[in-house]
């Protein structure tokens, strides 16, 4: 995959594709207030790098899901706001209309930012022409276009895949760092691999449980889609989440694994509720012992001691989705014991985005303490279930 380094571009303009689709939050006077900067930051390497060069950046990302609609809370200012305090320059908000004018008055190290292209109907068009129109208008501002949004990699969108086809490309810093741990991890893993797999469904994780099992020496599976393993084992689960038609699907995998040698955990105890609030009357069962009308909403002591133990002696500990309702603090306990021993473990940690990446950030563990926290949410799912993601495969193409 071609990096930033095998890209000319001092002196000549260059579109980024970033993600900057971060969390928003209504903080004072009705302002919009972002609650994770994590993806903006994951930026900062390679548009650092670009403006060191000489080269004049115009930044093309996404927020949320407008369909083509002008949604004034979907608008990139906050981003831009944000992203100008972290570079330490004015970072200039620009309407695609008026994009041509404000690039063509740009200097060497200035950055813009295009306003949310979700706006356009055209970027997530299911029709070739219509997205190939705006990618030509995209490529039409810039010499060269550089791939930096990794959460949008599984997307055939315009700004990720067609104005690739049309500008000698290059990833950025982060989608180089992405796809190398990633790729590195399926093809390679330090051994043994361990797969933390959390959250609430069961039907979100069976491409990548389906492709993972063939790979790994270990599951240890918390969170929601836990007790749909519970249940597959013949176990009454009260009233916690159930995907009950993925029984038969989830049986089948343990029988897979079984034959493989694969080492499925499932918890040994929960962390049981009278209903999904923080202040609920909760207790802590056996996995066997939830009562009727009870929901298990995080794992229990000796299953965080049981998982701990089992990422100690990883050489590879990939973990995606939370173990618990970690936003309530009753519920956080099982999530932080699989942050905290990832942390402590010698092994190559990476976490896969979206939940997960944001819990260690909201239980506040040391972020370094891991050797790579996914900014991709859905990417890093598919990849890890084995699909070919068109934001990168485009990248192995000319232009
Ligand atoms: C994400 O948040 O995972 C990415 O920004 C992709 O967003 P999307 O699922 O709306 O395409």
């Amino acid at each position: 995959m071609k990096s930033l380094d095998d890209l000319e571009v001092a002196g000549r303009t260059v579109l980024v594709r970033a993600d900057f689709n971060v969390p928003l939050a209504e903080g004072p006077g009705g302002a919009r207030v972002i609650t994770d900067d994590g993806r903006i930051r994951a930026a900062l390497p390679t548009l650092s790098d670009l403006r060191a060069q000489g080269a004049r950046v115009v930044i093309a990302a996404h927020l949320g899901r407008a369909k083509g609609e002008r949604v004034p809370e979907l608008s990139l200012a906050p981003v831009a706001a944000r992203l100008g305090e972290l570079l330490g320059t004015s970072v200039a908000l620009v309407d695609l209309a008026d994009a041509p004018t404000v690039v063509a008055g740009m200097a060497a190290g200035d950055v813009v930012l295009l306003e949310n292209i979700r706006f356009d109907a055209r970027e997530t068009s299911k029709v070739d022409a219509e997205r190939q129109a705006l990618a030509a208008e995209l490529a039409a501002l810039a010499d060269v276009y550089v791939s930096d949004g990794f959460g949008v990699v599984h997307r055939n969108q315009a700004s990720v895949t067609d104005v690739a086809r049309l500008r000698p490309n290059a990833a950025g810093r982060l989608v180089h760092r992405e796809a190398s741990v990633f790729g590195g991890i399926m093809a390679d893993p330090a051994r043994p691999f361990v797969v933390v797999l959390g959250g609430s469904k069961v039907s979100d994780k069976l491409g990548v449980i389906g492709n993972l099992i063939p790979r790994v020496d270990r599951l240890l599976i918390g969170g929601g889609m836990a007790y749909t393993f519970l249940a597959a084992q013949g176990h009454a689960v009260g009233a916690s989440l159930l995907e009950a038609d993925q029984i038969p699907t989830v049986q089948g995998f343990l029988e897979q694994a079984r034959e493989r040698g694969v080492e499925v955990l499932v918890p040994e105890d929960v962390v049981i509720a009278d209903r999904f609030a923080a202040d609920a009357q909760t207790a802590v069962v056996g996995a066997d012992a939830i009562p009727d009308g009870w929901m298990g909403l995080d794992i229990g002591p000796a299953t965080q001691e049981l998982f701990a133990s089992r990422i100690a002696d990883a050489g590879t500990v990939v973990w995606n989705g939370p173990m618990g309702v970690f936003e309530m603090t009753p519920f956080a306990a099982g999530t932080l014991a699989v942050a905290r021993a990832m942390a402590a473990s010698g092994a190559v940690t990476v976490i896969g985005g979206g939940d997960s990446a944001a819990a260690v950030r909201l239980l506040d563990v040391d972020e370094s303490a891991f050797t790579h926290i996914s900014t991709g949410g859905g990417a890093s799912l598919e990849f890890l279930e084995g699909r070919t993601l068109p934001g990168l495969a485009v990248l192995e193409e000319g232009p």
